[in-house]
């Protein structure tokens, strides 16, 4: 069992680490960091990688004695990692209530359909991002719109494609 292992500090052998992870290795036995830290360790790696690839997950479950599945589990529970690479642009649609009322799940619909094939472009979702009033709320490379519609997420989506 997991919980079992509670605290140990971390030993690592980096001469048997990937050597894309040695920086994160050095961190972590900097830090004493153990399974007890993994969401840290996370973040740390995601901030150096981009996202969260199998080795990246591997590293991290070894790194900290847990196992895969339990690094796997976290690592895609939460919307705030990401599993595969982004593209240049990011498109995020609010899912929250106001949101959702709204017409959010159509958004979010429209801009996944334009965004097919797309690699510069990652559309994702998220819960109520704070201004209910302005829904539904699109972020579109870090600017935060209200009151989108399909053609709007549409017009988004076409720029992005153009700006590639
Ligand atoms: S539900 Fe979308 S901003 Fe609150």
């Amino acid at each position: 069992m997991t919980d079992s292992i509670t605290n140990q500090s971390v030993a690592l052998d980096l001469g048997e680490v990937d050597a894309r992870f040695g920086s994160i290795g050095e961190w972590i036995a900097s830090q004493g960091l153990s399974n007890g830290d993994l969401m840290a360790v996370l973040h740390r790696t995601q901030a150096e990688f981009g996202y969260l690839d199998r080795g990246a997950l591997g590293f991290v479950a070894r790194a900290l004695r847990l196992p895969l599945s339990r690094v796997y589990g976290v690592a895609s529970f939460y919307h705030n990692f990401r599993l595969t690479p982004h593209g240049r642009h990011e498109i995020i649609v609010c899912t929250g209530t106001a949101c959702h009322i709204a017409g959010a799940t159509r958004l979010l619909e429209e801009a996944h359909c334009r965004a097919v094939g797309l690699k510069s472009v990652t559309v994702g979702s998220t819960r109520c991002l704070g201004p209910c009033g302005a829904a539904p709320v699109v972020v579109a490379d870090g600017e935060l719109l209200g009151g989108q519609t399909a053609e709007s997420v549409s017009e988004i989506v076409a720029r992005a494609r153009h700006e590639s």
